[in-house]
């Protein structure tokens, strides 16, 4: 019989940070009513940070933010607003600012995303995703950058993996996400004698998310995600929040213009052409089966 393979587990944050290293600090995080950026400012929140979290669902806003504050006995605040309207990012950062004092990190984490083949893609849909993604981001760096200049602070992208190889009905996201790992680079460059850094998280495939089963179209071929990979899981929202809690740190502070998968190997399975993880756990199998496929 073949050895299984190892299943690494998820790690708990607070058996490997301290509780209070992110006390005085405050987050503000668009697209952190839910999912992975709801993670992301849970687990600043539950290290000392206070939070505003950003988007268009007032009633949810306001639902994740009372449930934060409770969970972790600090303040976070619903702010409302669409990415794509400046004012409105504006507003939501003087409301920050009037409420905290101070944003010293800022989380670009609205996106927008559906399967569509080009073939398909109407010229307003692909717009649409660019104008979420990727100007939103940079909408949300304007609104932000001068509070982020006065605390020293740091910015974290969320884009993606699927942009590295080719994904079909991604076209849209792949350019978005491409342009946003581009934005942070230049912004780390520019923006480092002023004391910022700014980095880019691209999280694989993540489970219990609302993204992940809108992307799970079992109509789609190759559409709906499997277990396993290198680690032996698909991942969990609290492995893109300890990333998140390290590259904030000061722990990370020689750590800036990079972009971190955190995708459990995922991405680099794309191209084996062995089956895995077979290949590796019992390499008689496959000579064998190489051979009778000759
Ligand atoms: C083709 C579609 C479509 C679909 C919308 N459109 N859904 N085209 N297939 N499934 C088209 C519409 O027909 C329209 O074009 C255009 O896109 C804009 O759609 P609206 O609904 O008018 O826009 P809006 O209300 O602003 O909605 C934005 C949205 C929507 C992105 C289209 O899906 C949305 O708000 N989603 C919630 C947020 C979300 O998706 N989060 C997921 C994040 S996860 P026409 O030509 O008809 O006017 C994520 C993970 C990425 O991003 C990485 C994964 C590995």
């Amino acid at each position: 019989m073949a050895p299984q393979a190892y299943v690494q587990p998820v790690c708990d944050s607070t058996s490997i940070f301290k509780d209070d290293i992110f006390k005085g600090k405050v987050v503000f995080c668009t697209g952190g009513g839910s999912g992975i950026c709801k993670g992301m400012t849970e687990a600043l929140m539950r290290h000392g940070a206070d939070a505003a979290i950003f988007g268009r669902k007032l009633d949810r806003l306001t639902q994740t933010a009372k449930e934060l504050s409770d969970a972790t006995k600090r303040t976070c605040i619903a702010t409302q607003g669409d990415v794509r309207q400046p004012e409105s990012l504006k507003d939501a950062v003087q409301k920050t600012v009037e409420k905290f004092g101070r944003i010293d990190f800022v989380i670009c984490g609205a996106a927008g995303n559906f399967l569509a083949p080009i073939s398909g893609l109407s010229e307003n849909a692909f717009k649409t995703v660019m104008e979420i993604d990727t100007i939103g981001s940079y909408n949300t760096v304007k609104a932000t950058l001068p509070h982020v200049r006065s605390s020293r602070g740091s910015y974290i992208f969320v884009s993606a993996t699927l942009h590295y190889n080719a994904t079909p009905y991604q076209a849209h996201v792949s350019a978005a996400k491409a342009g946003i790992d581009a934005l942070s680079q230049v912004l780390a460059i520019e923006e480092g004698p002023h004391g910022i850094r700014s980095n880019v998280i691209s999280p694989g495939p993540i489970g219990n998310t609302e993204g992940m089963d809108r992307l799970s179209n079992k109509s789609v071929p190759g559409s709906g995600w499997i277990s396993g990979g290198p680690v032996g899981r698909i991942g969990d929202i609290k492995d893109v929040a300890n990333a998140t809690l390290f590259l904030f740190s000061d722990a990370a502070s020689f750590i800036t213009g990079q972009v971190l998968p955190v995708d459990g190997g995922w991405e680099h399975l794309r191209t084996t052409q062995l089956p895995y993880p077979q290949a590796v756990l019992d390499p008689d199998s496959v000579g064998k089966m190489i051979k009778a496929r000759m």
